[in-house]
């Protein structure tokens, strides 16, 4: 099977859909990987290193459109305004997979459908679980939303964080986010890592815990409405609820240095949420910065792909956000589209599986017949991906020294790409528990069975020891198995108390001139006990280090 690059035509388009560490991977895997030469020079990938991996340079890009039976890029196919596309030499059955966004780009859809050909939107990728590695909309968001911060704080004349200088005295800047879905929560987990208060408000409730815990504030109307849509996206608000949501960003205007605007409604304009009057109530210096710029903008002065600059406020206007980190970006939607390949089989059984729920939601024309918009997908996955719920991309937790997240495969509690260690087996409790009760049952017996009562008292004692042991046992194993790996920390905590109260009893119970099986059973307990502590001493070092800078 063969896979082919193209260079980004579009005059501001950085990134390469395939880096050299991704196009070794799909040589491993069986791909025949074919790039068109320099390809990958703006995003600082040189062709040498893709020859290293084992791909093939081509000198131009007709040599990929015309003989692969997969292309990959970036941006949608070119348009050009004689009637020609950029990728009308593709062969009918071949299969072309990029962003598209076909609801704003019907005739490319039309042309594209007159070559046969299969086209596999990666923007249409359908928001569930599954299909988290697979997202590039989010990898790019996730991006984009770090960019905008780094792009303010450029522009803005003063620090981030506040300062107390022998010079004098600079306050932190105030960082308003409207919008908190992926772009949203990197550029407040950005800001906050940069020092700045931050505050956010966005119309799905949902959001205020992910908000918070990345720092911010989250902001809210006195109006009750939820702006909760299909798939964890947003739905359109009421006419009173923007009402009042302007009155609040009205007010928010005159305190804030930067905005970072990235309300989004699928399938509708941007909404316009800061008017040019909250432009001109703000100070002179500040900054906007409006991502949704390329669906019309949130804000009122925005100029896409433009910076301007109105009553002294800068008014940055981007579409290439992400481009503008390219290598990175390029990095994270190869590895996306790795994993969107193989979802369609590899490169030993590449197909187009309309069973599958992630191929299908994406596909948008099958041997040039339009399948787009998809039909609800069979297994109906209520659980959105996890940036939608508080699981940002990595990057962006890791710059908040608050990590929550996984990037590009959904990960287990612990942060680590381990398995998540295994529910306990209903079979396991069930046995500690009979041998626990055959424990106690045998207690009775002894207690009360002998006819010598100081004998059956001593043994009668050993076992009721055995039995609370027994039980402890089933009960810790119970608590930590069932307890989410996320609370382990303090589950680490509780049960270094549990031990401090152990080594007292032990020390007590130790402390004779002759050594009998209590004493040596106390001596046990404490040095397990201290073993305990030492360890959860030394595993906190450890996780602390992680975070020292
Ligand atoms: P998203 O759908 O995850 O987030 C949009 C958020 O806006 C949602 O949380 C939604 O609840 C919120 N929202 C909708 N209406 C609102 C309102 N009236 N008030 C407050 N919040 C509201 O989208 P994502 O992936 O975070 O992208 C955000 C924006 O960034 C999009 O417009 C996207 O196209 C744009 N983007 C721009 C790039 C650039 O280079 N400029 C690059 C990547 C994304």
């Amino acid at each position: 099977m063969k896979l082919g690059i193209v260079k980004e035509v579009r005059f501001d388009e950085r990134r390469v859909a395939v880096t050299p560490s991704t196009a070794g991977r799909l040589v491993k895997a069986g791909w025949s990987v074919v790039i068109e030469r320099g390809a990958g020079a703006a995003a600082s990938y040189p062709d040498n290193e893709y020859s290293a991996a084992g791909a093939t340079i081509v000198e131009n890009a007709a040599e990929i459109w015309a003989v692969c039976d997969v292309v990959v890029k970036v941006r949608p196919p070119e348009l050009r305004s004689d009637g020609t596309c950029e990728a009308d030499a593709m062969r009918p059955g071949a299969t072309l997979i990029s962003f598209l966004f076909p609801g704003q780009n019907t005739p490319l859809v039309e042309h594209l459908a007159t070559r046969k050909i299969n086209v596999v939107a990666v923007d249409c990728i359908p928001r569930i679980s599954r299909a988290q590695k697979v997202d590039a909309l989010s990898s790019m968001a996730n991006i984009a939303g770090y960019r905008a911060v780094v792009e303010a704080a450029n522009r803005f004349g003063s620090f981030f964080t506040g300062q107390f200088t022998a010079a004098g005295k600079v306050p932190p800047a105030k960082v308003l986010v409207i919008g908190a879905g992926v772009a949203g929560l990197a550029a407040i987990a950005a800001a906050k890592a940069l020092g700045a208060i931050v505050r956010a408000f966005d119309v799905r409730p949902s959001v205020a815990d992910q908000i918070k815990s990345l720092g911010g504030e989250f902001l809210t109307v006195e109006l009750e409405e939820s702006g909760e849509g299909q798939g964890g996206y947003a739905k359109q608000m009421s006419k009173e609820f923007i009402d009042a949501e302007m009155a609040l960003f009205r007010e928010q205007a005159k305190d804030v240095n930067i905005v970072i605007t990235t309300a989004l409604i699928p399938g509708k304009p941007a909404p316009k949420l800061w008017t040019a009057d909250m432009v001109e109530l703000m100070k002179p210096g500040s900054v906007v910065v409006d991502l949704a710029a390329e669906q019309g903008g949130n804000c009122d002065l925005t100029v896409p792909g433009e910076e301007t600059v109105a009553h002294g406020v800068t008014i940055i206007g981007f579409t290439d956000l992400a481009s503008r980190m390219a290598h990175v970006a390029s990095e994270l939607y190869g590895t996306n589209l790795w994993h969107l390949l193989d979802e369609m089989g590899g490169a030993e059984n590449h197909k187009i599986d309309l069973e599958n729920d992630i191929v299908r939601g994406a596909l948008v024309l099958h041997d040039g017949e339009k399948t787009w918009p998809p039909p609800p997908p069979k297994k109906v996955e209520t659980e959105v991906k996890a940036s939608r719920e508080g699981k940002l991309p990595a990057a962006a937790a890791a710059a908040a020294a608050a990590p929550k997240v996984a990037e590009p495969a959904k990960k287990n509690g612990h942060g680590h790409g381990a398995p998540a260690p295994k529910p306990p087996s209903p079979q396991a409790g069930m046995i500690l528990a009979i041998v626990g009760l055959i424990a106690a049952g045998g207690w009775f017996a002894l207690r009360y069975g002998s006819a010598d009562a100081s004998v059956s008292r001593g043994t009668a004692e050993l076992l009721q020891h055995l039995t609370v042991f027994v039980m402890a046992v089933f009960v810790g194993w119970q608590v930590v198995w069932n307890v989410a790996p996320a609370l382990h920390t303090p589950l680490m905590s509780v049960t270094n108390a549990i031990s401090g109260i152990i080594v007292v009893g032990g020390l007590i119970g130790g402390a004779v001139s002759d050594l009998h099986t209590d004493s040596i059973v106390a001596i046990t307990a404490t040095l397990f006990a201290t073993i305990n502590i030492a360890g959860g001493f030394l595993v906190t070092r450890r996780m602390l280090a992680m975070f020292r800078k």
